[in-house]
C-alpha cells in the first residue's frame, strides 16, 4: 500500500521524542498510527490529540515484557485494521561508564538495555510478520544509532544494542523478503530529544555540536524524514540498507 493511501502503522516509543515525529509524519501522509507508549501516558494522548487525521489509537506495553508486547502488537493490528509498517523505535540510553561503575549497575544497564533495544524490537517483529504477511507485505524500519559504528564508552550496551538490532535487520532483511517485507534502519547521530539533553545541555554538547560539519545535532524530524521513506513501497529493494542521519559526523565505509 502507498504513503497516502492510508497505511496503517505502529510506531513503539511514540510517546516522545523521534517517535512522535514519526508518528506525525505518517499521519501528515494520510496513514493511521497506532502510538505505542510506555510509562507516559498523558504525552502519548497529547501526541494522539495532535495527529492530523483519523482513525490514530494508542497502545501500550513494556518493551521489555515478551507478553505485553506480542499483545500490544495484535492490539495495534487489530484496531488498525492490519498492519502495513512497524517501526522499532522505542528506546533507552543509560549511562554506565565502564571504570566507574559498580558491577551490579553493568549487569543492570545491560540487562535493561538489551531488553528494550534489542530483545524488545526482535518481539515486536516476530509479531507483527504474520500481519504484514496478511497485509500483502509492507515495512519494518529499526530506529539504530550511530553509536552503533562509532562506539559508545559511556554507553556500552547501548552500542552493543545497537549493532545487535543492525545484524537483526539484515537477518531479517533476507527471512522476510520472499514475502514483499522490506526492514531496515536509520542510524541517528545526536538528535535533540530528551534522551540526549543531558549531554547536549552539558560542558561537553558543544563539542558534540561541533563532530558535524553542519555544526548541530540532528531534529527529529530529520530522522522522521529518513524513516518515512524507508517504509515507503519506492524504499522495498533497498531492504538491508542502513541509513545515516548523522550529519557527516561519522563517515563509514
Ligand atoms: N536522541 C538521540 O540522540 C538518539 C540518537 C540515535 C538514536 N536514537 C534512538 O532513537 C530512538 C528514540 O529516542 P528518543 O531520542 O526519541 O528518546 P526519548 O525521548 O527518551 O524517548 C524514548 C521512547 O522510548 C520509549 N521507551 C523506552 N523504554 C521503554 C520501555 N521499557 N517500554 C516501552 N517504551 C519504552 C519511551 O516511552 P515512554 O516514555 O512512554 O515509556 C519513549 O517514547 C531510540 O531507539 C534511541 O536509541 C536516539
Amino acid at each position: 500500500m502507498a504513503a497516502g493511501e492510508g497505511r496503517r502503522v505502529l510506531v513503539t516509543g511514540g510517546s516522545r521524542g523521534i517517535g512522535r515525529a514519526i508518528a506525525r509524519s505518517f499521519a501528515e501522509q494520510g496513514d493511521r498510527v497506532a502510538v505505542h507508549w510506555g510509562s507516559s501516558r498523558d504525552r502519548a494522548q497529547q501526541v494522539l490529540a495532535e495527529l492530523p487525521g483519523e482513525g490514530h489509537l494508542l497502545v501500550q506495553a513494556d518493551m521489555t515484557d515478551a507478553e505485553a508486547v506480542g499483545a500490544m502488537v495484535d492490539r495495534a493490528a487489530e484496531d488498525l485494521g492490519g498492519l502495513d509498517v512497524l517501526v522499532n523505535n522505542a528506546g533507552v540510553f543509560t549511562a554506565h561508564p565502564p571504570l566507574e561503575t559498580s558491577y551490579a549497575d553493568w549487569q543492570a544497564a545491560w540487562a535493561q538495555t538489551l531488553a528494550t533495544n534489542l530483545v524488545g524490537a526482535a518481539n515486536a517483529t516476530f509479531r507483527a510478520v504474520p500481519h504484514l504477511i496478511a497485509a500483502g507485505g509492507g515495512a519494518v524500519v529499526n530506529v539504530s544509532s550511530r553509536g552503533a559504528f562509532r562506539g559508545e564508552p559511556n554507553n556500552p550496551a547501548y552500542g552493543a544494542s545497537k549493532a545487535g538490532l543492525n545484524a537483526f535487520a539484515q537477518s531479517m532483511a533476507l527471512a522476510l523478503a520472499p514475502h514483499g517485507i522490506s526492514v531496515t534502519c536509520v542510524a541517528p547521530g545526536f538528535v535533540q530529544t530528551e534522551m540526549a539533553r543531558e549531554v547536549l545541555d552539558g560542558p561537553g554538547g558543544d563539542a558534540v555540536r561541533a563532530q558535524s560539519p553542519f555544526g548541530r545535532v540532528a531534529r527529529a524530524d530529520e530522522v522522521a524524514a529518513a524513516v518515512l521513506w524507508l517504509a515507503s513501497p519506492a524504499a522495498r529493494f533497498s531492504s538491508g540498507t542502513i541509513v545515516d542521519v548523522n550529519g557527516a559526523s561519522y563517515l563509514r565505509s
